[in-house]
């Protein structure tokens, strides 16, 4: 006997109950970004192994565990994209973009593939939403970024949410306050888990990352990069607080904010909801002002965000989609194609119109009919006359067919 196949671990199939939703926040984006000038960009779902591995950094989990790499037919080590932001800088790159007026805004809906463990709200294959703009340094696009996804979520009617935002400072004042915490982690080694500890030289930033009690214990007295920053990062982050106070929008200022990947630099944020459980994170970004050059690119500053679409409908926890249809037209078995020729005549004015494709009985009909909770049904039965019934009062009379669309309108 063969074996069921199932979808692989940690990917689902999105079944037709649940598209409604998703275009919902897909529209709704969307329209946003519309607005506040951001283009349409689509990369390819793989890319050269390399970019990711430099890009988004040796030393994170990502690049280490998670990434779906395989060797093609002409031996080239291609990986699953599993974020956007290193992608969108080569295309940046290899279009020229930096001769464009500055910044270039750039947004993208797509699958992005992590190999990593699944539990709920995480999953090998999900979907994000993603916001970047490229050639500013100024704090009015961290702030625009961080009110565009705030807004959005917002709109949304997402619940519990919660800012958290931070500064990771420039490389080179990092070094300094590097050295600082690895000293700290040192000093505290015994407190340390394993993982963090193995890892302590390379990322020592990441043991804020650690859900050990023991090492979040230790991490309570650790120095923190944001209270470390010089004065240039320093003037850029309060401006970037001023234009959110401003705004009216919470958020809390949170020090043991590094998120896992390695080229922030300057503001980080994640949005978070107190509806999803372990993986609260909604969405999350920052600064990059270091991405494009290591890429290959001019020196060029850049910030943006990206949200997962799972974990927004999840925190949203929305009702299936009801399946619509505003006519069914029966039809006994000499009047099918009269029938068939009436729904494509219907749906080209607008309606949802279905028709029998099971061959039933127009009493089978009828019942399908209402199983698809049509508002209305023509009968075409060479017996009678055409008859339009309503399906809610089970009302009945004769229908001119030439005024069909007219009576059933929108
Ligand atoms: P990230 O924090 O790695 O950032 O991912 C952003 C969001 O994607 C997360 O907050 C989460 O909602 C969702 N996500 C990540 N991994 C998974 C997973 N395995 N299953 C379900 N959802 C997931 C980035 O990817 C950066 N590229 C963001 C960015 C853009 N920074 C600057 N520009």
């Amino acid at each position: 006997m063969s074996s069921r196949f199932q979808a692989p671990r940690g990917t689902f199939d999105i079944l037709p109950g649940e598209a409604g939703a998703r275009a919902r926040v897909y529209e709704a984006a969307a329209s946003a970004f519309e607005r506040a000038s951001y283009g349409r960009i689509e990369t390819p779902i793989f890319e050269d192994t390399e970019l990711f591995s430099r890009g988004v950094g040796e030393s994170t989990d990502v690049v280490q565990k998670e990434m779906f790499t395989f060797i093609d037919q002409g031996d080239r080590s291609l990986t699953l994209r599993p974020e956007a932001t290193a992608a969108v800088c080569r295309a940046y790159i290899e279009h020229g973009m930096h001769r464009l007026p500055q910044p270039v805004k750039l947004w993208s809906w797509a699958p992005f593939w992590r190999h990593e463990r699944p539990q709920a709200g995480r999953f090998r294959q999900f979907h994000q939403l993603n916001a970047e703009a490229i050639g500013t340094d100024s704090p009015l696009a961290d702030a625009e970024l961080i009110l565009l996804l705030g807004d959005l979520l917002g709109g949304l009617g997402v619940p519990g949410l919660r800012l958290r935002l931070s500064s990771l400072g420039t490389p080179s004042s990092r070094a300094a306050y590097r050295e600082e915490l690895t000293a700290y982690l040192r000093a505290h080694e015994a407190e340390l888990a394993p993982e963090v500890r193995e890892r302590l030289a390379e990322n020592p930033l990441r043991a804020f990352d650690s859900k050990d009690p023991d090492t979040r214990a230790a991490m309570a007295e650790a120095p923190l990069m944001v209270d470390r920053l010089d004065a240039d990062d320093a003037e850029h982050f309060a401006e970037v607080r001023r234009l959110l106070d401003r705004s009216g929008i919470d958020y809390e200022l949170d020090g043991t904010l590094v998120r896992g990947l390695d080229y922030y630099t300057r503001t980080v944020f994640e949005f978070e909801s107190d509806r999803l459980g372990a993986q609260a994170a909604l969405g999350g970004g920052g600064r990059y002002d270091g991405l494009v050059e290591q890429l290959g690119g001019p020196s060029t500053p850049a910030c943006g965000w990206a949200a997962g679409i799972e974990r927004i409908l999840l925190a949203l926890d929305e009702e299936a989609d009801e399946p619509g249809v505003d006519v069914f037209v029966a039809a006994s078995e000499d009047q099918r194609e009269r029938a068939f020729a009436l729904v494509r005549e219907l749906r080209r004015a607008g309606l949802r119109a279905e028709l029998d494709l099971a061959e039933r009985s127009l009493k089978g009909q009828m019942k399908q009919a209402d199983r698809l909770g049509a508002r209305a049904a023509i009968v075409l039965d060479e017996q009678q006359p055409a008859q339009l019934r309503d399906m809610t009062s089970g009302e009945q009379r004769e229908l001119d067919l030439a005024r069909a669309v007219e009576e059933l309108g929108p």
